[in-house]
């Protein structure tokens, strides 16, 4: 085994050479604190299974989230084409499958719910969103199609419309859309640079997801939202 795969730091870039972690969070404690908010909020907010309990975490990265997918009742499978991040996930999640693919081909029978994390600005700024036709192919009846992604108004992001757009011609029909936090917040920094204890940071996610939600649709063009939006496949 090569060091870059026996680190106990998850690989920093994808296999196109795009980042998977903030280079400025030297402490890795704003990286911990937005994980623990999303995971909170895929607790909080994602479908339970009903009759597939599989679930795709597809561009799953390092794992980060993949095994938060069984606190609400998933049998969560982890599917990314990066070699390097997929061998970090499997040393640190060893009950949990990861099969190195990506889209269009995923190699599996359909499930119950996929989730895409991060992955559509990485498709879109990869020229490669056509990655996605027959993605609905890998879902059972009821399926859920997740999408958690950063939305701003900036030709290198989605807007909530271009999002739902994308994926209505795709043949999906909008649930429900959540916004989980903003992404530029004076309180980031100070947990970026080690200021905030971190016995804190469980209150100041529980306080970003609740002030999120009541977001009313501005967003000024230097700030991007987080958001969780649900997906069902159009089956008419
Ligand atoms: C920004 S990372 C997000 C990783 C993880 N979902 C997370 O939130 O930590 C984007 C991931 O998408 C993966 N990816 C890129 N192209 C893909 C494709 N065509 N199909 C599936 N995954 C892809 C990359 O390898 C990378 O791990």
């Amino acid at each position: 085994m090569k060091e870059s795969e026996m680190s106990n730091q998850p690989p920093a870039y994808d296999a196109q050479g795009l980042n998977v972690l903030d280079h400025h969070d030297r402490r890795g404690v704003k990286s911990k604190y937005i994980t623990l908010l999303q995971e909170m909020a895929i607790k909080r907010y994602l479908p339970e299974p009903v009759n597939n309990r599989y679930a795709l975490d597809v561009g799953c990265g390092y794992g980060r989230l993949t095994a938060t997918l069984a606190a609400k009742g998933w049998n969560p499978i982890g599917i990314d084409p990066a070699y390097l991040l997929l061998s970090y996930a499997r040393r640190h999640n060893p009950t949990i499958l990861f099969c190195q693919a990506q889209l269009p081909d995923l190699p599996v029978k359909p499930v119950g719910m996929i989730l895409l994390q991060n992955v559509l600005r990485v498709l879109l700024l990869n020229n490669a969103l056509s990655a996605l036709t027959g993605i609905e192919r890998h879902l059972s009846p009821s399926g859920k199609l997740v999408v958690v992604e950063n939305i701003r108004n900036h030709p290198n992001y989605f807007q909530v419309n271009s999002l739902v757009t994308l994926l209505e011609n795709r043949g999906f029909q909008l649930q429900q859309t959540l916004p989980i936090r903003f992404g530029r917040w004076w309180m980031l920094y100070l947990i970026r640079y080690g200021l905030i204890p971190e016995k804190w940071l469980p209150r100041i996610a529980e306080y970003e997801l609740s002030r999120a939600k009541r977001w009313r649709g501005y967003l000024p063009p230097w700030q991007y939202l987080n958001v969780l939006s649900i997906f069902s496949p159009n089956r008419n």
